[in-house]
């Protein structure tokens, strides 16, 4: 038996915000990224401070360089691509009444270099990237608005793109609204109580949902033959021991995250849902409509990113929803240098936990090591780690192929460095291509290949069969 079926997406993924650089050229609005210099994980500026430096506004600049860049994905064989569309760049603040000419182009032309290279696009409609002047004025998806402002957006891109891109996905891990509300939701809430942050943070969560909804019906109408996805942050959740205590909670702490491919993909509101909104004192303000919205326009696949598994014992805290963030260490397990847990087996753990619950096609779009890379006295990246990593958890996406779970395909975050979106450095590396840049700023920006590069090109080509 072959390990993996032969039109298995092979390929890598990155986002707009942590690439392209260039954030104020041709025509571009500020969005949230641009704002946030030390990553997600830290509160974000209001205003861009000039003394300061953000790496985010040069990145890797991808927006110059992104042939050479797909030159090499295309030599280690990928045969996709998924990147987001940058919502600033086609409307400035959201509200314009016409879309930036300028920003449409650069995709076309990204668009057709990556197609020329034999890849498949794989779109991320909303990654992290929501014009920041939506933020000051409705406090982003709290407000309703925000739904008919996204899917102004949405139409363009569908109608500009549809000879182009069949993949898509709506919000990139929708759940972590709830560690990084404004990345994932665009909604400063952190003077509020804990009760306003959920009734925010559950309202906003509400408006996504339709507005997500609308978004695969609009996208089956203007291109019949597209898929659209939801997309989650997923890592793996276990109870700390088997005291019943840890056991239930560890379920409880995943329902949290698991509530949104539930209503995302079922097409309704979980039952378990208002004994959360019961304690919390959420009321979720619908409108006539929505709910039959939900049920009609489910998602076509479940998106997802891990990265790793983190470990719950009873009584902890329990604001975090995708795990990692506060969960007890696992003896079993080795920890990167940013103490991610490396868990190869929970990633077919999580493929069994989703198809058995959806029965809808997977795709792991995200997946990967950051790390610390040294260039060795030979002048070379010789980084085993990351082979390891990626080895292990690849065999465990061919055993959960084996288990009989739809995995359409599979792309390796961060093919060529990028800047991290949790922390904003570039010392967090997960590339194949070494990028010549620190984190602060200095460096050629020129690439190089790692010995990753080789390995995961080998990967490919033998579709998948090397790992043995
Ligand atoms: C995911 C995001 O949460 O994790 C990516 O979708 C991000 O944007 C990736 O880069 C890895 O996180 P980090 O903080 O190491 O960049």
């Amino acid at each position: 038996m072959k390990h993996f079926p032969k039109d298995f997406l092979w390929g890598g993924a990155i986002a707009a915000n942590q690439a392209e650089g260039a954030y104020l050229e041709d025509g571009k609005g500020i969005n949230i990224t641009d704002l946030a210099r030390h990553g997600f994980q830290n509160i974000a500026d209001d205003n861009i401070n000039p003394d300061e430096f953000y790496p985010s506004h040069e990145a890797i600049d991808f927006y110059h360089r992104y042939k050479e860049d797909l030159m090499l994905m295309e030599e280690m064989g990928f045969k996709a691509f998924r990147l987001s569309i940058s919502w600033a760049r086609i409307f400035p603040t959201g509200e314009e009444e016409k879309p930036n000419e300028k920003g449409l182009e650069f995709y076309d032309n990204l668009f057709d270099e990556i197609i020329k290279r034999g890849m498949e696009p794989v779109v991320t409609i909303s990654h992290y990237e929501t014009p920041y002047a939506l933020v000051e004025k409705y406090n982003g998806w709290e407000d309703r608005c925000l739904i008919d402002i996204f899917l102004k957006y949405c139409k363009v891109i569908f109608d500009r793109y549809k000879d182009k891109v069949k993949y898509w996905m709506t919000f990139n891990e929708i759940n972590n609204i709830h560690i990084i509300p404004y990345a994932a939701g665009a909604i400063k809430i952190d003077s509020y109580s804990l009760k306003e942050k959920m009734q925010i943070t559950y309202q906003a969560s509400h408006h996504m949902f339709v507005a997500s909804a609308l978004a695969n019906k609009l996208c089956h109408e203007i291109i019949p033959d597209s898929k659209i996805g939801c997309m989650l942050s997923l890592s793996a959740v276990y109870p700390n021991t088997c005291n019943p205590d840890d056991v239930f909670e560890a379920m409880e702490l995943r329902r949290r995250s698991l509530f949104y491919s539930d209503v995302m993909l079922r097409g309704y509101y979980p039952g378990y849902i208002n004994r959360i909104f019961e304690e919390f004192h959420v009321t979720l303000k619908k409108e006539t409509g929505d709910d039959e919205i939900i049920a009609s326009y489910p998602s076509d696949y479940l998106a997802f990113s891990y990265y790793r598994s983190t470990t719950h014992v009873a009584g902890s805290p329990f604001m975090g929803n995708t795990g990692g963030v506060t969960g007890a260490s696992n003896p079993y397990l080795d920890t990167t240098p940013w103490g991610w847990q490396i868990d190869p087996k929970g990633l077919r753990f999580v493929c069994n936990e989703l198809y058995d619950r959806y029965q809808k096609p997977l795709f792991i779009v995200e997946n990967g090591m950051g790390n610390i890379d040294v260039i060795s006295e030979d002048g070379k990246i010789h980084d085993d780690y990351r082979i390891d990593y990626l080895r292990r958890h690849l065999v465990e996406v061919s055993e959960a192929l084996k288990d009989g779970i739809l995995i359409i395909g599979y792309t390796y975050w961060g093919p060529i460095d990028i800047v991290s979106a949790g922390t904003g450095e570039m010392k967090k590396r997960y590339g194949f291509i070494y990028v010549d840049k620190d984190n602060e700023g200095n460096g050629t920006l020129k690439r190089s290949k790692k010995d990753s590069f080789y390995w995961y090109k080998k990967v490919i080509e033998t579709n998948g069969d090397s790992l043995f």
